[in-house]
């Protein structure tokens, strides 16, 4: 089953990729977004499980205090959703693609290490190709977790995937293949981990709006019923999140 949330003005909120922590909208209209895109999130079988707005924002701040973020597409909305869309699926294992600084990483993995945790996970690993990028966002991972639970490896996603033996219950794609690839990497990333995804496990793809041709034959596969029991695509920013549950 393929659906989509759209907000009303989508294409009209815009935020500045150098200063990703301005405050573009009142908070009480960001948090009713995607309190709408979480609703049909539930209808489509994310867990019923609300997140604590006082949490994510003790995470946005921590994040904004602490991280190196030298640009991000990654708007307020969409940090909203990845905290609140980990804080209902609890995953124990979470692998994150592509993380460049950190940024989308952390906002799928705060729901479960620093000051926005809301439960315990076991492994949260954030996967980026270039050494210097993964350090990066390692040093800024380590500055809110210094347990060690959530950590960036430097490390091809699709040879990670393949190569990662535990079950992956929620699987995060942001990266952008070299050579012209693109976000056509998604796929690769996907099948590499597919067997190991659980009947529950939730794959977020960012980019689901202006992923280009490249994407759109993963979006095919996602959104192939014998794949997938549901996707939907979260369109609450120009960007865009197919959300899609096993
Ligand atoms: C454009 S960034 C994602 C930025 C993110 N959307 C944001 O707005 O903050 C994509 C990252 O994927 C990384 N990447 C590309 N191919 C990869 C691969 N095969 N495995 C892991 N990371 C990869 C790139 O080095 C890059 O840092």
């Amino acid at each position: 089953m393929s659906q989509v949330f759209r907000s009303d003005d989508w294409q009209r909120y815009r935020m500045d990729w150098h200063h990703p922590h301005r405050q573009l909208e009142p908070p009480a209209k960001e948090i009713a977004i995607v309190d709408d895109a979480l609703a049909v999130l539930r209808q489509a079988g994310l867990p019923d499980v609300p997140y604590d707005r006082e949490k994510m924002l003790a995470h946005r701040a921590a994040v904004a205090e602490l991280f190196e973020i030298p640009w991000t597409a990654i708007t307020p909305r969409m940090e909203r959703l990845l905290y609140a869309i980990n804080a209902a699926a609890r995953p124990a294992h979470m692998i994150a693609a592509g993380v460049f600084c950190g940024f989308t990483f952390i906002s799928n993995a705060g729901a479960a290490v620093g000051p926005g945790a809301c439960y315990a996970a076991g492994q949260l690993i954030g996967i980026e190709i270039k050494p210097e990028e993964a350090q990066r966002a390692e040093r800024n991972v380590r500055r809110i977790d210094p347990t060690g639970v959530a950590r960036v490896v430097a490390a091809d996603a699709v040879e990670f995937a393949g190569r990662f033996r535990d079950p992956i219950h929620l699987l995060y794609l942001d990266a952008d293949g070299a050579g012209g690839k693109g976000k056509g990497i998604y796929l690769d990333i996907l099948q590499a981990a597919y067997d190991r995804i659980p009947p529950g496990g939730v794959v977020l793809a960012h980019n689901s709006v202006n992923g280009g041709n490249r994407i759109q034959p993963y979006l095919d596969f996602v959104r192939d019923e014998h794949h997938f029991g549901a996707s939907v695509n979260a369109v609450l920013d120009a960007e865009g999140l197919e959300v899609s549950m096993r």
